[in-house]
């Protein structure tokens, strides 16, 4: 263990307990004369000792020690990275954390003798969170939640953690995500850094937008980019989907997460948008199995609840599930997540194909469903429910019915693309 550590160790211990603990603490573990260099490696046990005999005389267990101990370590470890060169100066928690080990930790290998660096493996999901995996054999994982801690408190930043397995419960590594608990940077993106990404690959960005109710996609080109705005090239059928809604969804290739944008201008001459107030969303976008389509008319609906009926209008539906606005006024008992449920509606079709026969419309549906989730909307309740698998003939029925949607909206938007162009 490097020196600086038991330094460090020493700082705290007079801090807390005041002048002599130190001397106390080397004195109980046998190293009466012992002198800590801050460029030189000492045996881990040294260390391992020495935190226990700490533990020992603030009375306090070992994991709550040591986190105390990396809190109080962080603003020493920040002046000493700065003066080395190795921490950046606008670098906060969660930069000092995803150059972890490239540039903080690298410097203090010394391969010739044998000493690694802690195996720290930091990934930066987002600008407001990083995933960490601690592999080291001393498990020192409190230590490392102390410093995130401190670290925290230094650059005055509501760091939270969240803890999915840790090594002081059996298991191989530690893996947690450290976030910053502030709803705006939960949402936050970093639009230089996400952007200039993409720009630089020359790697092209998903678009998703709807138009008379059905979804439309297509790629787009990053041109320029500044801190809050950014210049896409997009093709004409898409741009004017972004134009009528105002706002779209977009895919970066190297995001795991969705983006969501407003439209401040389109030039339909030379097919760009500017995109601002550029948000994360919940979670990736485009990942839908079937195509959702809101119906272009009222579209009636009734779902059995055991012995009881609800009746309400479709908001949108897929071969998935359904949206239903319920009535106003519509009293819900207290409904269970995953309540079985029968959907009754029609769909405004005026035939369908069934193999060899043709059956006309409008065409009764009944389909068995889970209700996923109810929420207050407009007044009055929305319900998301989810279809069990769909039996072959509903399934063809709801596919003819989003690709007739689907071509309709196509036809609409090629007529109104064309009728702009022709203005020009
Ligand atoms: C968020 C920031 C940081 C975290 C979470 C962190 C975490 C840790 C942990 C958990 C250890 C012990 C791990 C092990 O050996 O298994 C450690 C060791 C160490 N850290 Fe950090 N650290 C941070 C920042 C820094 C900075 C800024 C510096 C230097 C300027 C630094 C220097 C060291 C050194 C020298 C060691 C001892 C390495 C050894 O003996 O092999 N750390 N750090």
């Amino acid at each position: 263990m490097h020196g600086i550590l038991f330094l460090a160790l020493e700082d705290f211990l007079e801090a807390r307990l005041g002048e002599g603990a130190w001397n106390r603490a080397l004195q109980a573990a046998n190293l009466d004369d012992q002198e800590f260099e801050p460029d030189r490696y000492y045996p881990d046990s040294l260390a391992m000792d020495l935190f226990e005999l700490s533990a020992r005389q603030l009375k306090q267990p070992l994991t709550q020690t040591l986190e105390l101990f990396g809190q109080h370590m962080s603003p020493g470890l920040v002046t000493m990275g700065r003066s080395m060169g190795i921490l950046q100066k606008d670098w906060k928690t969660l930069d000092i954390l995803e150059h972890l080990q490239s540039h903080v930790l690298a410097p203090f290998a010394n391969i010739e003798s044998g000493v690694m660096p802690p195996d720290i493996r930091t990934y930066r999901l987002k600008h407001g969170e990083v995933a960490v995996a601690y592999v080291s054999r001393r498990k020192l994982c409190a230590l490392l939640k102390g410093i995130i801690r401190g670290m925290g408190l230094f650059f005055q930043e509501p760091i939270a953690f969240k803890e999915h397995v840790c090594m002081l419960q059996e298991a191989p590594l530690c893996r947690m995500s450290i976030f910053l608990d502030d709803p705006f940077f939960l949402r936050y993106v970093d639009i230089e850094r996400e952007f200039g990404t993409v720009h630089s690959r020359i790697s092209e960005i998903t678009f998703y937008n709807s138009f008379q109710g059905v979804p439309f996609s297509d790629l787009g080109l990053v041109l320029r980019y500044s801190k809050e705005e950014v210049l896409v090239q997009v093709p004409p059928m898409q741009l004017h989907t972004m134009k009528e809604e105002k706002q779209t969804f977009l895919s970066l290739p190297h995001l795991p997460q969705g983006l969501k944008a407003l439209i401040r201008e389109v030039d339909g001459v030379q097919g760009f948008a500017s995109l601002v107030n550029i948000r994360l969303t919940d979670g990736a976008v485009g990942c839908r199995r079937f195509l959702r389509v809101a119906p272009d008319k009222p579209m009636p609906v009734s779902m059995k609840l055991g012995k009881r009926l609800f009746r309400g209008m479709i908001l949108n539906i897929s071969g998935g599930g359904v949206r239903v606005l319920l009535e106003k006024g519509c009293r819900l008992p207290e409904v269970l997540l995953f309540e079985p449920v029968t959907v009754d509606f029609s769909l405004p079709l005026k035939y369908v194909e069934l193999d060899d026969t043709i059956v006309l419309g409008p065409v009764p549906m009944a389909l068995e469903g889970n209700i996923l989730d109810v929420s207050p909307m407009d007044g009055s309740m929305a319900m998301r429910i989810v279809f069990s698998a769909l039996a072959r003939r509903d399934s063809l029925i709801m596919e003819q019915y989003s690709t007739k949607m689907h071509d309709d909206a196509m036809e609409a938007l090629q007529a109104k693309v064309a009728s702009a162009r022709n203005a020009k």
